[in-house]
C-alpha cells in the first residue's frame, strides 16, 4: 500500500551549509492581481471597504477590484446611490446573486451598467448582463457570475453548461477568466471548480456569508476558494441583527430582518495573482481585516 509523505509545498526545513549552484531565473510573466471582495452588507460593509482598500490596494498592488454588491443597500439589493458610492471607492466590477431584485431601482439602471453583473445563468431575457469583458491599465479580463442551483431554488439555468457557453465567447478576447460561483452548497461550487479547472483563472463562491479556509491553486491552474465570506458585522446572523433570525428559528414565522448597524465588521476578501499569457493562477491568499467602531 502506497504511504503518505509530506506534499512539497509542506515545509519540511531547508537544507543548511550546503552551496547550491541554482538556475539563473526564469524572465518575469506579466501578472495581474485582483483584490476580490466576499458580499458587502449594508452600512457597515460599505464602510469597511472605505476603511482598508486603498491601503490593501498599496500593498498588495492590486491591479482590479471585483465586489460582490447583492447586499449593498441595507443588505438586500442594490442602488443606483449605492453602486456610484461603491464605484467612488474604486471597485471596477460588481457581481451579484439572488438579492439582485430585491430593491426594484435596480431595474432602471442595470441595463445601462455593463460593470453590475446578475448570475449568467438567468434564463433568456431578464433584464442586465451575467459577464463582461473589462480593460484595466490596457489589460483584458473577464468576469462571469453564475448562481448555484443546490438548495437554491430560483429556476435558474445549469451553469455548468451557461459557463461553457459563455466562456467560448470571453476566451476569444482574454485568457483571464474570472468566476463568481454564488451557491449554498459546497458540494456543487467544488464541483463546479474541477470542471473550469485550466479554463477560468479563479473560481470564488459567495453567498454563504461565512469564509471558507480551503483556498488553493487547482491541478490545471485555477485557483479557488469555496466561499470568501462577506463584509459585513460579524456578530450577528450572516450580517443581520441576530434577534430576528432567532425568533424565526424558534417559532417557524416570518420576521422582518435588518443589518447589524453596531457590532465589529469584518472585511473578508482574497487577493489573486493571474498571469496573463496564460490565465493561469499563481497565488490565491485570503485577507481578513476586523475593524471596530469608534467614536473619533
Ligand atoms: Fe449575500
Ligand atoms: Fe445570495
Amino acid at each position: 500500500m502506497a504511504e503518505l509523505a509530506d506534499a512539497p509545498d509542506s515545509g519540511s526545513g531547508a537544507l543548511r551549509g550546503v552551496r547550491v549552484r541554482l538556475p539563473p531565473p526564469a524572465p518575469k510573466t506579466k501578472r495581474m492581481r485582483f483584490l476580490i471582495i466576499g458580499d458587502i452588507v449594508g452600512r457597515p460593509g460599505r464602510r469597511a471597504v472605505a476603511r482598508v482598500i486603498d491601503e490593501i490596494r498599496e500593498t498588495e498592488g492590486v491591479d482590479a477590484v471585483i465586489a460582490n454588491v447583492e447586499n449593498a443597500a441595507g443588505g438586500f439589493g442594490i442602488t443606483k446611490k449605492v453602486y456610484e458610492e461603491l464605484k467612488g471607492l474604486g471597485i471596477d466590477v460588481f457581481t451579484s446573486g439572488n438579492h439582485i431584485w430585491d430593491k426594484k431601482e435596480v431595474l432602471q439602471f442595470i441595463d445601462g451598467s455593463p460593470d453590475l453583473l446578475r448570475p449568467a445563468n438567468y434564463p433568456d431575457g431578464v433584464p442586465g448582463r451575467g459577464y463582461g469583458v473589462f480593460e484595466k491599465g490596457g489589460r483584458k479580463f473577464a468576469v462571469i457570475n453564475l448562481m448555484g442551483r443546490v438548495f437554491m431554488d430560483y429556476g435558474l439555468d445549469n451553469p455548468f453548461r451557461v459557463f461553457d457557453r459563455v466562456y467560448e465567447t470571453v476566451s476569444r478576447e482574454t485568457r483571464i477568466v474570472v468566476v463568481d460561483f454564488h451557491g449554498e452548497a459546497t458540494s456543487e461550487k467544488w464541483a463546479f471548480a474541477i470542471y473550469a479547472d485550466g479554463r477560468a483563472s479563479v473560481v470564488y463562491g459567495t453567498h454563504t456569508h461565512v469564509p471558507t479556509a480551503d483556498e488553493m491553486i487547482l491541478k490545471k491552474g485555477t485557483a479557488y476558494v469555496t466561499d470568501i465570506g462577506m463584509t459585513g458585522p460579524l456578530y450577528s446572523v450572516i450580517g443581520m441583527r441576530y434577534r430576528e433570525p432567532i425568533e424565526r428559528f424558534l417559532l417557524a414565522m416570518p420576521r422582518k430582518f435588518q443589518v447589524e448597524e453596531k457590532e465589529d465588521v469584518v472585511f473578508n476578501a482574497v487577493i489573486v495573482e493571474v498571469e496573463e499569457d496564460t490565465g493561469r493562477a499563481v497565488s490565491i491568499k485570503r485577507i481578513k481585516r476586523l475593524l471596530t467602531w469608534s467614536s473619533s
